[in-house]
């Protein structure tokens, strides 16, 4: 099944970004999408997630198009079927790591999975507010909250950045493994090319297009 198609994207800021970019994920597919600092990775996945309208072009989220949607049927699908991983964490400041987690899996009707965290070897720290951790800690965190909800489609920015490599790797694992167990699907934008390589496709943003490496 085809969970997400954009057509002939457009989007500028002060100057062009990015000009008739196409694009299609399919379940237990994953993309990773490659390009130098401000080539605009970030700015194309907030539009394929939903958080930025295009300024040309479109996007079907499980063949709905967004722009067609109800706000309230696009809430819907944001809650429910979204995974959102960016640097911003948005985890709950003042809370603990576990009360980030609960919160997710109560809006989800999902319960926390014990296995991810110790995976994620966030185990140890669920007591503690999210305020107190790393950098790496929080965002393994945000990672484990997204997962909790079980969405269809990971939208992941940048996900190992504050990570060292071996951490980095098992997340990537979990991501790979999640989308094959949920027949989900993940686009991943990184500047990391031996992470993006171990995606099923490559891309890179150069010179407004998007043009596939692998
Ligand atoms: N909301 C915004 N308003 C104005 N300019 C923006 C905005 N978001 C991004 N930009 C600009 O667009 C360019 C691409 O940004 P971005 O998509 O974050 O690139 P990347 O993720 O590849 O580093 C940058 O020059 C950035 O300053
Ligand atoms: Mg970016």
């Amino acid at each position: 099944m085809n969970l997400l198609s954009a057509k002939n994207l457009s989007h500028s800021f002060d100057y062009e970004l990015f000009s008739h970019i196409s694009l299609d994920l399919q379940e237990r597919e994953s993309i990773a999408i490659i390009g130098i600092s401000g080539s605009g990775k970030s700015t194309l996945l907030n539009i394929l997630s939903t958080l930025l309208k295009p300024e040309q072009g479109s996007v079907s989220l499980f063949g709905e198009e967004i722009s067609e949607m109800s706000k309230k049927r696009l809430s819907q699908i944001k809650r429910d079927d979204l995974g959102l991983v960016f640097q911003s964490h948005y985890l709950f400041k003042g809370f603990t790591s576990l009360e980030n987690l609960e919160v997710a899996a109560i809006l989800s009707n999902q319960s926390v999975d014990e296995e991810l965290l110790k995976r994620l070897q966030i185990d140890k720290t669920l007591e503690q507010k999210v305020t107190e951790l790393s950098g790496g800690q929080q965002q393994r965190v945000s990672i484990a909250r997204v997962l909790t909800k079980q969405p269809r489609i990971l939208f992941v920015d940048e996900p190992t950045g504050n990570l060292d490599k071996i951490t980095a790797n098992e997340v990537m694992e979990i991501f790979f493994e999640y989308i094959k167990k949920h027949d989900a699907g993940m686009i991943l934008v990184t500047h990391d090319e031996d992470i993006a390589h171990r995606c099923d496709k490559v891309y890179k943003l150069i010179n407004k297009e998007l043009v596939q490496l692998s």
